[in-house]
């Protein structure tokens, strides 16, 4: 923690005098997930508490797609990313062009487009969803088929448990598509009695090997309810660090996929970004208004 120590203190004091909130995703390092954040979750609780920050400013330790939704639903704040090229597999998979194509081909089909994907494309569709209420989302419409954009593997997961025809498109979480079933049948092996928990952007051959599936706030909720003793989390590395801080008599088992996208948020970075105010995060006029409905749409529901 020396290491840190610096680091740590310039962040805490640029925070108070920039009236600064740090919000960061559940797959944050510890350091940044334990030391100096304000607000932890996973997407959905990162968009839910987005909206409501009084502060001056946000600063996003996540990826670029969670900043911009911060925007969205917070407009009048200055949104801060520690680094501009924390991308997303996902977001990069899909662009406004290629849904209005899905649009044409399938006429009179809802598009629910996963919160990870750019405001344009946000813009193109009915509303977004995220791992944590895409079921509910999904049931929500009540239509027989959805265009469920950009994650094959999500939009298939949950069309197994809804029953309703998914129109998919071929993107994929570079993290979680990596993960296979033997991968799991071999940790049960070595680890008899171990929960296996995936998260729902992992081929669903994988999901079904799965004790469990559900978003990182979802696994994190399962975690704590100390149902289990040994757990394996199919999802990002930084996952079951940041548990195992918060559950040290629960056993971790430790395969994991690291996201190159989350992990360039480092402290230096947050720190320079407080004490440079780079970068802002600016959504486009003629975006901003329709892909705010499609997320204020399914915070509604
Ligand atoms: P959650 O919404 O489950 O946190 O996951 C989103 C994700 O993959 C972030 O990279
Ligand atoms: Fe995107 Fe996957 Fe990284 Fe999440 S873990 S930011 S879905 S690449």
């Amino acid at each position: 923690w020396a290491l840190f120590e610096d680091d740590i203190e310039a962040i805490l004091r640029l925070k108070r005098e920039r009236n600064a909130v740090i919000l960061a995703h559940n797959y944050q390092t510890p350091e940044i997930f334990h030391c100096v954040s304000d607000i932890v979750g996973d997407s959905l609780a990162l968009a839910r508490e987005a909206q409501t920050v009084e502060a001056d400013v946000i600063v996003m330790a996540g990826v670029h797609f969670m900043a911009e939704t911060a925007k969205l639903l917070n407009p009048n704040k200055t949104v801060l990313i520690p680094d501009m090229a924390a991308g997303c597999s996902l977001a990069d998979s899909i662009t406004a062009a290629d849904v209005r194509a899905l649009r044409a081909a399938h006429p009179g089909v809802p598009v629910v487009t996963y919160v990870n994907t750019s405001a344009a494309v946000k813009a193109e569709s009915d509303l977004c969803c995220t791992s944590g209420n895409a079921k509910r989302i999904v049931e929500s419409l009540g239509t027989d088929s959805v265009i469920m954009i950009p994650d094959e593997f999500l939009a298939r997961n949950i069309g197994k448990e809804t029953g309703v025809r998914m129109i998919t498109w071929a993107g994929h979480c570079e993290v979680h598509e990596r993960f296979t079933p033997g991968e799991i049948r071999r940790m049960r092996q070595e680890h008899p009695g171990v929960v296996v928990l995936a998260h729902p952007e992992c081929p669903p051959e994988v999901v079904a090997e799965a004790d469990f599936a559900g978003s990182t706030a979802h696994m994190s909720d399962f975690v704590a309810s100390g149902k289990a003793e040994k757990v394996v989390l199919i999802t990002e590395c930084s996952m079951s660090d940041n548990l195992a801080v918060q559950h040290p008599k629960i056993e971790f088992i430790r395969p994991c996929n690291l996201c190159p996208h989350m992990k360039r948020i480092t402290l230096p970075a947050i720190r320079h970004a407080l004490e440079t105010m780079t970068t802002e995060v600016t959504i486009e006029p003629h975006l901003a208004d329709r892909a705010r409905a499609a997320v204020e749409r399914m915070l509604a529901i």
